[in-house]
């Protein structure tokens, strides 16, 4: 292997492309987990860290060398940001390659939430429809329904869109309104809540976001509620929403993601009205594929060019020479 390549780390797993691509232009060193402690005296030229997960400060401080952090994904929560950017190390994530399948994941959910269509196919898996006869009509439906989209980036558009293929009303939060769009805005959580009956989360996990789907807005939801999550698990406060569904303060939920991945709390699993996913909503093989493509592109953007192709916005660095 040749002295020469920059070192990127990777530490715990990735995408199985970003490991068969990076080896063109780069030396991979792998490490088991993303902790400091593990990391060793010969690591201290590494250059670079792809990593799928965590990066917290210590990693940071443990390579004096680093300059880039490449993040599998567009929420890059698992990155202390604020940390890199202090250090002048660019964060890049993978914007735009994914938006449209997560926005289809998320109309699937919302209508398997409302239909129960996992469970209708598992009443014909079991062999209940020859038995028993017709599975039960589902209580819920889209048709009538007012969807709120908490958040709309490139994601929340993209979900937005299809909603009006859809024929539903659509209205959105978010911490200013956009221009020109005609979609109601609400400059509160609660009050778009309040005015919706299905809440569709798609915010990025921030400190500023967390557990700001809480039981006032749960509440504010009511009775026909359904909440649908494809951000992430830290925004909703579990607990209250596991309350808000035994209690019926809302109808029914469809989560893609939970506080504590990969465990989701047996008080979740053991109810009716929910429809549960594994975080998959960029999981197809071709969207992973230009995920992982996006990350060995933006080590070699920086490293040959000067400038990451996808940087967060609190890194927009470019390459110190020398
Ligand atoms: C992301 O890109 O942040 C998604 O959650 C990964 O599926």
């Amino acid at each position: 292997m040749s002295a020469t390549l920059p070192r990127i780390l990777v530490p715990g797993k990735i995408n199985e492309r970003v490991l068969q691509r990076l080896p063109d232009t780069f030396e991979i060193v792998r490490l088991e987990r993303a902790d400091p402690d593990l990391v060793t005296a010969d690591m201290i030229d590494v250059k670079g860290i792809a990593v799928s997960g965590r990066v917290p400060a210590g990693l940071m401080d443990a390579l004096p060398g680093l300059e880039i952090i490449a993040n599998f994904g567009v929420g890059y929560d698992g990155v202390d940001v604020k940390h890199a950017a202090s250090k002048g190390i660019v964060v890049t994530n993978t914007p735009d390659v994914l938006t449209e399948e997560v926005a289809d994941t998320a109309i699937g959910l919302l209508i398997n939430t409302l239909r129960q269509l996992p469970q209708a196919e598992q009443w014909l898996r079991q062999g209940r429809w020859a038995r028993d006869g017709a599975f039960a009509l589902s209580p819920l439906s889209l048709r009538g329904r007012t969807v709120g989209l908490y958040g709309l980036g490139r994601i929340g558009l993209a979900i937005a869109k299809r909603l009006e293929a859809f024929g539903v009303s659509v209205a959105y939060h978010t911490r200013s309104p956009r221009d020109g769009l005609t979609y109601a805005y609400y400059p509160t959580l609660e009050r778009l809540a309040a005015a919706v009956d299905t809440l569709v989360v798609i915010v990025p996990g921030t400190e500023a976001t967390r557990k700001t789907v809480n039981a006032q807005v749960l509440s504010a939801l009511g009775s026909n509620g359904v909440l649908i999550n494809v951000g992430r698990g830290s925004t909703v406060d579990e607990a209250a929403l596991v309350a808000a569904l035994q209690t019926g303060v809302i109808a029914g939920a469809g989560l893609d993601v939970f506080d504590n991945e990969p465990y989701v709390p047996d008080a979740l699993l053991a109810l009716p009205n929910v429809s549960l996913l594994p975080h998959v909503a960029s999981a197809s093989v071709v969207t992973r594929n230009a995920m992982a493509d996006l990350v060995v592109d933006n080590l070699r953007a920086w490293f040959s060019a000067g400038k990451a192709l996808t940087p967060v916005p609190e890194t927009p660095l470019t390459r110190r020479v020398g």
